[in-house]
């Protein structure tokens, strides 16, 4: 049975496929059609860390497929107060269709998806942010940029540095990632990017100068550089991310049509300036609404693959 755990687990040919359906069920939604893809599938959603994009596409993706989803909160679930990770899979997944997770280590949602008698998608973890970068592809596809694409990542080497190495590795793009001294991406995900660059023909470079990085880039992106989890680190990172902003000065240095992207929430003045998030070239609210489209991508096709096996 397949999950949906971090890109590492995916071909090329399969991230394009999920898109298409992704771009497909959009097409539809637009015009007011929706078909009941999944009907009267049930999608836990389980989350240990706060959420406004994934948990509202999430369970308004699953309505609008045919299905429903159940907001289970740490807070509120036994899992909170300690019951283990196996015990809930086994439980919550005796009863539902399907299951996303947001959490910490990557490592409890693998612990997760191994006792689980139904499809685990992940909704973010320390390590990665797959489905985020879904949206984001689809929105670089919507623009036109994925011809000849270039993508300066900026910032913290988190999640979302983690899993840009991850997609441009297996799609074959361009990536250079510019960090501060000491906050670079984790070396064993970067060998496993620089082993799936070999065969994509993915041009990955990690440095830690951000002009460097933006010079020519068709897509500049940022995240925040306090990410949930490390607020007990704010005033230190504060100071060792100064000189990473993006604002108008490192937009210009990208190529002449660069487009902006973010995975919010932002926070202005620090990773990004509001000139360059509020400005024309900022695709961050598109890139938004496409979690919706491209989560139902995702659901459709984990429940279309499970369909054929059962
Ligand atoms: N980008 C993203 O995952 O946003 P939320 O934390 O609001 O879900
Ligand atoms: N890197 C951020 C992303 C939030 C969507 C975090 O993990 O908090």
């Amino acid at each position: 049975m397949r999950h949906f755990l971090t890109l590492k687990d995916y071909t090329k040919e399969e991230i394009l496929e999920i898109l298409q359906l992704a771009h497909k069920i959009k097409k539809e939604t637009k015009k007011g059609v929706f078909k009941d893809y999944m009907p009267k599938n049930t999608l836990g959603m389980i989350f240990e860390k706060s959420s406004t994009r994934t948990r509202v596409s999430f369970e308004v993706g699953i309505y609008q497929l045919g299905g429903v989803g159940l907001f289970l909160s740490s807070n509120d679930i036994q899992l909170g107060r300690g019951e283990p990770m196996s015990d809930t899979s086994r439980v919550v997944s005796s009863m539902v269709d399907m299951v996303m997770i947001r959490t910490f280590a990557q490592s409890k949602i693998e612990e997760f998806a191994k006792y689980s008698k139904v499809p685990v998608i992940n909704g973010l973890t320390t390590e990665y942010h797959p489905v985020q970068l879904m949206a984001d592809y689809m929105t670089i596809q919507e623009a036109g940029l994925d011809e000849n694409l270039v993508v300066a990542y900026i910032g913290d080497g988190n999640n979302l540095a983690h899993s840009w190495l991850m997609l441009a590795s297996k799609l074959g793009f361009e990536l250079r990632i510019a960090t501060p001294k000491g906050y670079e991406v984790d070396e064993n995900i970067l060998n496993d990017a620089l082993e799936f660059a070999k065969e994509s023909g993915a041009k990955i470079s990690i440095g830690n100068d951000p002009k460097e990085a933006c010079k020519d880039a068709t897509v500049i992106t940022t995240d925040t550089w306090v990410s949930m989890g490390q607020e007990e680190e704010k005033e230190q990172r504060l100071k060792d991310f100064d000189g990473y902003i993006v604002d108008d000065a490192m937009m210009n240095i990208g190529a002449s049509n660069a487009k902006f992207l973010h995975c919010l929430p932002a926070y202005r003045g620090y990773e990004v300036s509001e000139d360059v998030i509020e400005g024309q070239d900022s695709l961050v609210f598109e890139e938004a609404e496409n979690r919706l489209h491209a989560q139902k991508g995702v659901m459709v096709w984990l429940h279309n693959l499970r369909k054929k096996e059962q």
